[in-house]
């Protein structure tokens, strides 16, 4: 929700500015601005739109500049015009303020410096900390940092906020509060973004922050303190990711660059992760036997395609670990009275690390005494670092806002989470939890085979592209993959799409069924409930109602009633999920592709969902 960067430092800052900008793009792009460092009167340049319309804007003349501040933007306050988008300034035109979340108490701030003199040119939340801002820093003598501490201590919500002042352009400051912020030390140079990926290609040393420390940044160094002034000293660590990583490497999309990513993402999440003596390794859990003995219950919490892997994860622990798990939206958790206790343990799955439902729903259930477990893909995030534990995914930098890659390793992680607790509970001896681990090891040389076969599909995909629905039938471990297929649909497809338990078929939904009506129904193959058959049932059921149904099958089952099959390899009832997705995502990927949609930008989307 809204990507921010800051540079400062010997280039000419519209370069790291306007890259960092592109690389955050997928975080918000309903317009963006940047603030340049000229002494005397900032530049500002902002635009509605993508960041090429900024481009464009910007054109050749720009004045030789070394510092300043980018914004791209996913309106909350203030709908998507050139006046609401960031950078925000003061009357003066010389204090530029950006800003990634949301100022709960703008109204009463913006009427009492509106009373004050100060003159508002946009509706945004923002705009109120630039003129705040201005006012405390000629009462700290034009300390920007100080008046960053003191304004911070007077607001309320969530935010990251950088702030450039034309006195002194070469310093900028940065302060964050349940909104990323991340640090680059580049040498003579140093950068602020919300994301690693927006300086990555300038150095791989990086800081992150705590909650409410204020960090100055200027070409000769940084500086951490708290909200008091205190000191803080910079917790740095080393970037893995590589800058390629960011690009698309010849494929026209992200989306489809990370779905081809999936053998390697998954692999990477399974490496290391049994030893000599078949046990799972997840030391990073920090669970002990005695912790295990006292579990009563897991509670599973996330959003959108997470939460998808988090209704696996029931399946899989239940199934192995013999304990029982609920799943849960996270943004519905604490509207209720969630019974957790000391003994529940909390799964929170994320990709970004930042979703702002999924860390509410986290710190009420730590509030509660439950112990917490992130499964995240992003070092240092919000998440994780609130968790007292995490299991980092290795699917790499996930771009598209469509998750994908992120997906198929949540579930691994997940998977493995089931079988490191079945095997310190002793319901699952070292050989059967080896055996199904030499499965999972199977598996990406599965996904790999299913993408060397994907045109027939996209083709078949491209006949669809005039139809108004599409539904998605599963059972079992098919139904979260039926959700989000039809997730994938609307977000990417922008077309109506609902997935459904099979069984639900006839208490309703069955009604939806019209002439042509796509339905691809995703057949549980070797399933010990025997559910294949229930299954073709249900493709009769909606045939005969006049559906053209597509059945994703492994290889070798019996299919009937299907205008088309699409085949997966063979695998074990519980994997067949993360082999049956991948041809869903390829579906909803050429269907926006041939509907002439932003694949990796769908419309009112952004990828880190910071806002509750
Ligand atoms: C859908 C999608 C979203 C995210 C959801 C949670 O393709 O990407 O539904 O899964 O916003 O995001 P994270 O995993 O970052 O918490």
């Amino acid at each position: 929700m809204c990507g921010i960067v800051g540079y400062t430092g010997p280039q000419s800052a519209i370069t790291p500015l306007i890259e960092g900008l592109r690389r955050l793009e997928y975080r918000g792009y309903d317009s963006a601005g940047i603030a340049l460092g000229t002494p005397d009167r900032l530049y500002i340049e902002k635009r509605a739109g993508k960041l090429v319309n900024l481009e464009n804007a910007l054109g050749e003349s720009l004045p030789e500049v070394h510092s300043g501040i980018g914004h791209t933007r996913w309106a909350t306050h203030g709908g998507p015009t050139d006046r609401n988008a960031h950078p925000h300034v003061d009357n003066e035109g010389k204090l530029a303020v950006i800003h990634n979340g949301i100022i709960e108490n703008y109204t009463q701030l913006r009427a009492d410096l509106e009373s004050r003199g100060h003159r508002f040119d946009s509706d945004t939340d923002t705009e109120s900390v630039a003129h705040l801002l201005s006012d405390l820093r000629k009462k700290h003598g034009g300390d920007l940092s100080a008046a960053m501490r003191e304004a911070v201590a007077s607001l309320r919500g969530s935010f990251t906020l950088l702030a450039i002042h034309a006195d002194q352009p070469e310093v900028i400051v940065g302060v964050r509060r349940n909104s990323p912020l991340v640090v680059g030390l580049g040498v003579g140079e140093n950068f602020m973004a919300s994301d690693v990926a927006a300086f990555i290609d300038y150095t791989k040393r990086a800081v992150e922050l705590g909650q409410d420390e204020v960090v100055t940044i200027s070409p000769s160094g940084i500086s951490i303190t708290n909200l008091d002034g205190a000191p803080l000293q910079p917790k740095e660590y080393a970037i893995t990711w590589d800058s390629s990583a960011a690009q698309k490497g010849g494929f026209n999309h992200f989306m489809l660059k990370e779905i081809f990513e999936q053998p390697k993402a998954v692999a990477d999440t399974l490496l290391g992760r049994l030893n000599d003596r078949n046990q799972i390794v997840l030391d990073e859990l920090h669970l002990t036997k005695e912790d295990i003995q006292g579990l009563k219950k897991i509670v599973v919490l996330a959003c959108g395609t997470a939460f998808h892997a988090g209704m696996l994860a029931k399946y899989a622990i239940e199934k192995w670990a013999k304990i029982s798990v609920e799943v849960e939206l996270a943004s519905e958790f604490r509207y209720r009275d969630p019974l957790i206790d000391s003994n529940t343990l909390v799964i929170a799955i994320s990709q970004s690390g930042e979703t702002m439902d999924t860390l509410m729903a986290l710190r009420h259930a730590k509030a509660s005494g439950a112990r917490i477990l992130a499964v995240c893909n992003t070092n240092s995030s919000t998440i994780p670092r609130e968790s007292d534990a995490v299991l980092y995914t290795h699917a790499g930098p996930e771009i598209a806002v469509a998750s994908t890659k992120a997906f198929l390793t949540q579930v691994i992680a997940v998977y493995l989470i089931g079988l490191h607790l079945a095997q310190l509970r002793g319901v699952m001896s070292d050989l059967e939890v080896k055996s199904v681990f030499d499965e999972m090891v199977e598996l990406p040389g599965k996904i790999e085979q299913i993408l060397e076969t994907v045109e027939p599909l996209r083709e078949l995909t491209r006949g669809f592209a005039q139809s108004t629905s599409v539904l998605f039938l599963g059972r079992n471990v098919g139904f979260p993959v039926a959700l989000e297929g039809a997730l994938k649909l609307k977000e990417l497809a922008y077309m109506h799409a609902e997935g459904f338990a099979g069984g639900e078929l006839k208490h309703g939904p069955i009604a939806l069924i019209e002439e042509g009506t796509p339905v691809i129904a995703i057949l549980p193959v070797g399933h010990e409930h025997g559910l294949d058959e229930k299954m073709l049932s249900n493709v009769q059921e909606v045939k005969a109602r006049g559906a053209k149904v597509i059945v994703i099958a492994q290889e070798g089952a019996e299919v009937t009633g299907a205008e088309h099959v699409i085949r997966i390899p063979i695998a074990p009832a519980i994997f067949q999920p993360i082999l049956a997705t991948v041809p869903l995502q390829v579906f909803a990927y050429e269907m926006a592709v041939t509907r002439g949609n932003d694949v990796d930008q769908p419309r009112n989307l952004a990828k880190s969902v910071t806002v509750e």
